[in-house]
């Protein structure tokens, strides 16, 4: 096996950016590496008209370091009162790319997210007409669900029935944890794809639990049993077209995380590529990652795959910083609890 690997530079389709302090700290992690990104909307407010978009997007442009190349792809939060015709028409002007749909209460910074799933209906439809992607965010809120269980049970309460009912829907799992969701996936031909995270191919439950509690391991959807995350490096180092990289990774300063409350999400835009790499080797798949994070996710959004290349070059163990720095405060980088051998050349 060569000790060098050249691939399309590979894009993001699940990113967290942030506003403010922290997108200047973490937008040139993500930019360093790949080309594109689909940003998440949730912020505080969130990111639900054109408009706000288009502001959005106005201040991530401004923040890229000179000399760096970046597209954020943007999205809208959907909520029980978006206009349909505010989201087709910031969908023909070029601007969005994807509507997210977030269960209120789901995860960080959802509480406008959606209850009442009938209220969405005509939005959903024109998107089915317009061919733009549903990302769903895919738990059950239920206080009676379990949260490992909450996944499974949005799949067959509100992800097949949301399907059925709009037949022309084009929808991704976003940062799918379980086997059942990868099922799922692969049990559909066309117009349904998932996005898989780094750390997802990486940890367990027991990773977050096992010895003390790790809050930097924390995340939503939360981390399962082994046997999941198995099944989702199966997925990824597949080739299957349907499974493409989502990192999710998503900042919050180490004072939220290590915290009585503490905040879900692990950022891993800094080492992703090299943590990848790693994991593919693994499996005998290193000619399969170029699909994971370079071809497949702009396949399914029907979009040109990057013209720039990215190589990574295998050697001694290196390190990457454990944390970057923000205004706000410092950010720690996952730790994927293995070295890494495989650097990317930038
Ligand atoms: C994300 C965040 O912090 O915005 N957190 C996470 O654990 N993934 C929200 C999300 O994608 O669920
Ligand atoms: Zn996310």
């Amino acid at each position: 096996m060569s000790d060098h690997l050249t691939i399309r530079r590979p894009d993001d389709w699940h990113l967290h950016l942030r506003d403010g302090a922290m997108l200047a700290a973490v937008l040139p992690e993500t930019a360093r590496h790949f080309a594109r990104a689909i940003v998440m909307p949730n912020l505080v407010p969130p990111v639900v008209t054109g408009a706000e978009a288009a502001a959005y997007r106005d201040r991530i442009r401004a923040a890229l370091p000179a000399g760096m190349v970046f597209e954020p792809l943007m999205t809208l939060y959907l909520t029980e009162g978006t206009d349909p015709e505010d989201v087709a028409a910031a969908h023909a002007s070029g601007l969005i790319k994807a509507v997210k749909l977030y269960p209120a209460g789901a995860t960080t910074n959802s509480a406008s997210g959606v209850t009442d799933f009938n209220k969405i209906a005509a939005v959903l439809e024109r998107m089915a007409e317009i061919g733009l992607p549903l990302c769903t965010h895919g738990e059950v809120t239920d206080a009676d669900v379990d949260i490992f269980d909450r996944e499974a049970v949005f799949i067959d309460r509100v992800l097949d029935p949301l399907r059925r009912a709009h037949p022309g829907l084009k929808v991704v799992m976003e940062h799918i944890t379980t086997a059942q969701a990868a099922e799922y996936v692969r049990s559909v031909d066309t117009g349904l794809g998932a996005t898989i995270t780094t750390h997802h191919l990486v940890i367990n439950r027991n990773h977050i639990l096992v010895g003390g509690i790790k809050p930097h391991y924390y995340c939503l959807p939360v981390a399962k049993r082994e046997e999941h995350r198995l099944a989702l490096v199966a997925a990824a180092t597949s080739g299957d077209p349907r499974f493409f990289l989502g990192t999710d990774s998503a900042p919050h300063i180490d004072a939220l995380k290590e915290h009585a409350c503490g905040c879900a999400g692990c950022f891993t835009a800094t080492n992703t590529m090299s943590i990848l790499a790693e994991v593919f080797e693994a499996e005998s798949a290193l000619d399969r990652l170029e699909g994971f994070t370079s071809l497949n996710g702009p396949a399914f959004y029907g979009m040109p795959a990057n013209e720039a290349r990215l190589t990574l070059i295998k050697g001694p163990p290196f390190h990457y910083p454990s944390k970057i720095d923000s205004a706000d405060g410092p950010v720690t980088v996952f730790d994927p609890g293995f070295p890494l051998h495989w650097q990317v050349d930038d």
